[in-house]
């Protein structure tokens, strides 16, 4: 089975995309080598390169880009160490790798986010049946404090951003994707959620800090039980590559399927 066989298998899962120049495509390797195994990944990492070859599986799929913008255009990096060392070390073990972004969001459910709710233990709450990167769940009513540890506890992680009243009692989350600063209404989005009857807590992969974050203390100093999680954007979707290594083990049960987290890439101090 070639690499491109894998990938053949795992397209015929999906709906075709509702738009064109989708993101998902081979970023290395030749699509025609033999597939030894299969590796999940968020994203590229060297240290995950090495457990691929470790492990014996010379196809990555990783979530996230590989060189270090969204469409993985190559061009201007030539002569950059980093990148050509990343191609000396995928060709020298015949690895390739294939980036699996918008077929997983355009999916319904979302399966990063199927991933994420497992990894909570919240799929039951969840209130949508067809979610998408942005849904909401009902939790049964708790503190801050106390969904910040189960989050901390369940994702692994070695820190994460809270703001608001740790004893604030909880129940309504918005896990919202992506909030980018973007200068029109999508800004205005997370506010306006917040503001709303249905959401205590908005659970991000990222914040504006200079315009949301403000908001949030506010309220949170008003003494309303609103408040903000941010656990990173890796650390958030990475459950999402677990699930989807289940899933590829399913379709090719004769080949190795591991799940290789790149981690988080911050430490603490
Ligand atoms: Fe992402
Ligand atoms: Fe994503």
């Amino acid at each position: 089975m070639t690499h491109q066989n894998v990938i053949d298998k795992l397209l015929a899962t999906y709906a075709p995309l509702p738009f064109e120049n989708s993101c998902d495509s081979f970023k290395a390797g030749n699509p025609q080598d033999i597939c030894t195994g299969v590796v999940t990944t968020c994203v590229l990492s060297i240290d995950v390169i090495r457990e691929a070859v470790r492990l014996g599986c010379n196809l990555i799929i990783v979530h996230e880009p590989t060189f270090f913008t969204h469409d993985d255009d190559t061009d201007w990096l030539t002569g950059n160490t980093v990148y050509e060392e990343m191609m000396r070390m995928l060709a020298g073990h015949r690895m390739a790798v294939w980036r699996n972004h918008d077929h997983m969001h355009a999916a319904r459910p979302d399966e990063i986010m199927v991933g994420v709710l497992e990894e909570l233990g919240w799929t039951q709450y969840v209130q949508e049946k067809d979610y998408g990167f942005r849904t909401l769940v009902t939790l049964p009513e708790t503190t801050l404090r106390e969904l910040a540890q189960h989050i901390r506890d369940r994702l692994n992680l070695s820190t994460g951003r809270i703001v608001g009243n740790p004893d604030a009692r909880v129940s309504r989350i918005a896990l919202c994707g992506h909030i980018f600063p973007s200068w029109n209404a999508e800004e205005r989005k997370p506010t306006q959620l917040l503001s709303s009857e249905d959401v205590d807590v908005l659970f991000p992969c990222e914040i504006i800090d200079w315009t949301v974050v403000p908001y949030v203390r506010n309220a949170a100093q008003l003494g309303m039980n609103k408040a903000l999680i941010q656990a990173g954007h890796f650390n958030l979707e990475e459950p999402g590559m677990r699930y989807m290594a289940k899933k590829i083990a399913q379709l090719v049960p004769e080949l190795p399927v591991h799940y290789a987290p790149a981690g988080d890439p911050y430490f603490f101090v």
